[in-house]
């Protein structure tokens, strides 16, 4: 049931705020000050390296998590698309956790990697949208990410959920190694306690956002960029963008943009950057510049302390709230969101239904 949106993916994005304060309040202890993890299943002071696998957007959680794990909790961490990683067949080494990131917990290629990594790993441990599906089954530690039934082909609550549920292992991962101290960690769960308010802060750039979209979906090209945290988010943006606009999207590291991608930039190419005013925002915005120079059309999102700095030249801005870095990537989903559904509005496409696209890819 769509309630009163017309597609599901619009009451997918909207019902972001709610899912995630039930994720996080699950996975919140009593007094809210630590992290709960079902089952003792996982130590993660014997732990070398995790290895997260999975496919599309679920792959793009496991990018925007393997920051998490190394800066906050000091963990190895390597990511790799499942179709890759199971017929590479890498070696796993002792104290390795295989983690596995599937919203349909049915993805042949994640269930695949899964199955080579059993008996090799110390632990294989999964992040699922469906608690009994066959990926949830065959971990010996499933965390669900309790975002309900998500019905459009292009993913969204799932997503935000999935990085909601990693971002808070990460957090114990770093509790257990004593690499976070306990106000450090309060004070990262109170921030995450207050995402649901921002995401629906976030949603009040929705109508602005419709009008850029409305112009975005005259292009043919559009690039976006974004750095650290952000990257993989911008690689998510344009993949959502692409699902159900058929608009050619690629995604950049910032830093990349003059290692081959300017060559693209001229008057006809949007260029969205993804660019809270963080610790990198000064880089983002000298890689902006350099897309200004050759005549690109930036479209920069970002909060009120980035505008100040940033806006200048710029095609089109989209302010988002004031948020904790380390959370950013979870907020600044809800526009990318917002951009690719309202461009497809724009271009008439099938928004829940893409074509050629399945659900859930049970076959490889
Ligand atoms: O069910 P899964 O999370 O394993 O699915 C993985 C991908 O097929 C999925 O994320 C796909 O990329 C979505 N259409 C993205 O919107």
């Amino acid at each position: 049931d769509k309630g009163n949106h017309k597609h599901f993916m619009a009451k997918e994005i909207g019902e972001q705020p709610m899912v995630l304060g039930q994720a996080i309040d699950h996975y919140l202890s009593k007094d809210g000050k630590s992290v709960n993890m079902p089952g003792n299943g996982l130590d993660f002071t014997k732990i070398n390296r995790l290895t997260m696998v999975a496919c599309g957007t679920a792959y793009y959680a496991c990018l925007t998590a393997k920051y998490w794990f190394e800066q906050i909790a000091g963990i190895p961490v390597e990511v790799d698309v499942a179709s890759e990683f199971r017929y590479r067949e890498p070696p796993i080494t002792d104290g390795t956790v295989a983690l596995f990131v599937s919203q349909s917990g049915e993805t042949a290629d994640t269930l695949a990697a899964l199955r080579y990594c059993a008996g090799k790993a110390d632990s294989i441990v999964s992040v699922v949208n469906v608690p009994e599906s066959s990926i949830a089954r065959e971990s010996d530690l499933a965390l669900p990410i309790l975002a309900g039934a998500e019905i459009g082909v292009a993913s969204t609550k799932a997503f935000t959920c999935q990085l909601t549920v990693l971002l808070m292992l990460a957090l114990k991962a770093a509790e257990d190694r004593g690499a976070l101290s306990a106000d450090a960690l309060a004070q990262h769960l109170s921030d995450l306690r207050g995402i649901p308010g921002l995401i629906n802060q976030a949603m009040g750039a929705e109508a602005h956002i419709k009008d850029v979209a409305q112009k975005l979906s005259e292009a043919r090209d559009i690039l976006f960029l974004g750095r650290g945290r952000m990257f993989p988010l911008a690689l998510e943006g344009a993949l959502k963008l692409k699902e159900i606009s058929y608009i050619h999207a690629e995604a950049y590291a910032s830093g990349e943009l003059k290692h081959g991608p300017i060559a693209l930039i001229d008057k006809h190419v949007p260029v969205v950057v993804m660019a809270p005013h963080d610790e990198l925002f000064d880089k983002s915005i000298s890689n902006m510049q350099e897309v200004m120079a050759r005549a690109g059309k930036v479209l920069l999102i970002t909060d009120s302390a980035g505008l100040k700095e940033g806006a200048e030249g710029t095609w089109q801005t989209i302010q988002m709230p004031q948020v904790s870095p380390v959370l950013s990537p979870i907020l600044y989903a809800v526009p990318a969101q917002l951009l690719a559904y309202y461009t497809a509005i724009a271009k008439g496409t099938d928004v829940d239904q893409p074509r050629n696209l399945a659900k859930s890819v049970t076959v490889e």
